[in-house]
């Protein structure tokens, strides 16, 4: 978490950053700074917003052509301006950005502190830069051989950029396990840092990933790269085709609710290209070379975190449904730290929106080591993730920007369902008739989310009923087990309401205890295969005086008596409703947060991308 931004070239720097800086701060918003050259170093940190900081620095001297920004998700240290970044070196003449954890900053710091080193705030970031101007004095060496030496050293995550007053017109990057993307602007001679290329496109779409365990000394008119064995490497640029206008809220009042907006093109872009009912086309054409591997999977491993880990959960579902494969979901941040059994002919299913997840990264670390065999499904392109596994499918959604994932969830599960509609077509599990009927009924999907998006005004209606509700229960069974803990998931992040998601059946071993008039209870109540037992469930809860909100297939006749809202959403096979019974749940919650006068966006204590543990 935490973003970064740098600018070197022959533009001002200030805008560059600050308007990065804003577009870095679903990765953390608790303050911010920026470090500009104009002669001597100059830093300005703010506890808060990027606009909090712009609002402190009034109207300071920002002429300058060199410069770095930050934009905060504490770990060590709370949230103030001593902790905020950039932070300085002992003599002030270095000033260091860090998105990541040093794992190992008490030692160094002690060491620090018996070489007479004092330091002003709580960060491992501050240690960080203090032991790269000790370790440039005792070896009286140039900087970036001190960084480099430095990183030969801590021990953890990182990504980060250094200016030294002493030489004004260089910037020194390096990253290990947080990203970091390099922008090479107009005929090379200027250069752009991010934390993802957001802050980026709107200046030049061809960039430089940078990898694990290399550094960047950037000079006007001059990229070089090396590893920390100091081995020189050649940068490799990619173009990239992102559009500025995915990256703004087109008119929208925050990103969440246009991205849940997007929705019926974003699925209707992840099925672009590999899936044609017409012709009877699925391939996924990033699965290719460990097809073979994939179709003979004796277990399927799905890995992921937070949203990214139900999608995997309803995968499970459609996967043993469709592929006739076993699957095991597993939080990454669990699985990193177990002791796994992998078989040669396991596959494992690494889903994550930003490919940046530090869980994520390190399970798959972990599975590659025990000799498994990787996917991923990630949304942002070039991520480490992305990078990392064996092969994979990108989801296509476009950037998500909200912290609440919503687009990114539903192009996941597309991508799963492709997956698990291909391995069960080559395996021999489904008919001709089912396999077409079901590439048919994906392609209407789309369309139907449509529809439910246009229930808007009634969700909010809904929503202005639960708003000052203290608890909600969701419960959904089957494939749609998962989407109640997602529906739950989205009501805690962005309005604070605890809520919980249960399989319906479950109730009667716990949650029942909890229902009375001022419980609302959220079911997924739509005409499957479970039908009639959900329809029990609901009994049971107004038999207490529950306020029961269900989602129904349209037409439903019987739940409309017993329930005290419905929302209805169109009729599909039952592995495909996943992909519409979330959809008013998103909307729910994101009114229900309005309401209550929460930022969607940017909810207290979250981050988008979690790159640390
Ligand atoms: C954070 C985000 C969630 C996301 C999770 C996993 O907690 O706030 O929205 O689901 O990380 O992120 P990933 O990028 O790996 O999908």
């Amino acid at each position: 978490m935490c973003g970064i931004v740098g600018y070197l070239g022959e533009q001002e720097a200030f805008p560059i950053i600050i308007k990065g800086l804003k577009r870095l701060e679903y990765r953390g918003y608790d303050s911010a700074g920026i470090a500009l050259m104009n002669g001597s170093l100059s830093v300005y940190k703010k506890q808060g917003k990027v606009s909090d900081l712009e609002e402190f620095m009034g109207d300071a001297n920002v002429k300058s052509t060199v410069g770095i920004g930050h934009t905060r998700w504490a770990t060590h240290g709370e949230p103030n301006d001593t902790n905020a970044h950039p932070h300085f070196s002992a003599d002030r003449k270095l000033v260091m950005i860090h998105n990541g954890i040093i794992e190992n900053y008490a030692v160094l710091k002690q060491k620090l502190i018996l070489r007479g080193h004092e330091f002003i705030s709580d960060t491992d970031t501050e240690v960080f830069i203090h032991f790269i101007e000790q370790i440039q004095i005792d070896n009286q060496c140039e900087l970036e051989e001190a960084v480099r030496i430095a990183l030969t050293e801590v021990i953890g995550a990182y990504a980060i950029i250094v200016i030294s007053a002493e030489n004004p017109k260089q910037l020194i990057a390096a990253r290990k396990s947080s990203p970091l993307v390099i922008g090479v602007g107009r005929n090379s001679q200027e250069f752009f840092l991010a934390s993802d290329a957001t802050p980026i496109i709107e200046y030049t779409q061809d960039v430089v990933y940078l990898n694990d365990h290399e550094i960047a000394v950037i000079k006007p008119n001059s990229l070089q790269i090396k590893d920390i064995g100091n081995k020189p490497t050649t940068p490799y640029v990619t173009h990239l085709e992102m559009e500025l206008e995915s990256i703004e809220k087109g008119g929208f009042d925050s990103f969440m609710l246009k991205e849940i907006h997007e929705q019926p093109n974003s699925v209707h872009d992840c099925m672009r290209g590999r899936l044609n009912a017409e012709t009877g086309h699925l391939q996924l054409g990033g699965i290719n070379k460990y097809l073979e591997h994939l179709l003979n999977s004796q277990r399927i491993i799905m890995l992921g975190c937070g949203t990214s880990w139900h999608a995997g959960l309803v995968a499970e579902y459609i996967f043993e449904e469709l592929a006739r494969i076993p699957v095991e979901v597993e939080y990454a941040s669990e699985f990193r730290y177990r002791n796994p059994i992998v078989h040669a002919k396991d596959s494992f299913i690494a889903i994550s929106q930003s490919g940046e997840t530090a869980d994520t990264l390190a399970a798959i670390e972990l599975a590659k080591k025990e000799g498994g065999t990787i996917f991923g499904v990630c949304n942002v392109v070039g991520s480490s993730i992305a990078r990392t596994t064996h092969e994979g499918a990108y989801t296509h959604a476009g950037p998500e920007i909200g912290v609440a994932s919503t687009k990114a969830f539903t192009a996941q599960v597309t991508v799963l369902t492709m997956m698990a509609l291909m391995i069960g077509r080559k395996r021999g599990n489904i008919s001709d008739t089912q396999f077409s009927e079901l590439l048919y009924e994906l392609e209407t999907i789309p369309a139907k989310i449509e529809k439910i998006l246009q229930l808007n005004d009634h969700i909010k209606d809904i929503a202005s009923e639960m708003q000052h509700a203290e608890n909600a229960l969701y419960l959904g069974r089957g494939y749609n087990f998962p989407v109640a803990l997602e529906g739950a998931l989205k009501l805690k992040e962005i309005s604070y309401i605890h809520a919980e998601g249960y399989p319906a059946a479950e109730m009667k071993h716990g949650p029942i205890a909890l229902i009375d008039e001022a419980m609302p209870v959220l079911f997924i109540a739509i005409k499957d295969n479970s039908y009639e037992k959900i329809v029990s469930n609901i009994q049971e809860v107004k038999a207490r005086k529950g306020r029961v909100i269900a989602i129904v297939t349209e037409g439903d006749d019987l739940i409309p008596k017993m329930a005290d809202y419905v929302i209805e959403v169109p009729a599909t096979y039952d592995v495909l409703t996943p992909l519409l019974t979330v959809i008013p749940f998103q909307l729910l919650s994101y009114h229900i947060a309005i309401m209550r006068g929460c930022n969607v966006d940017q909810p207290r204590n979250l981050a988008k991308s979690v790159t640390v543990e």
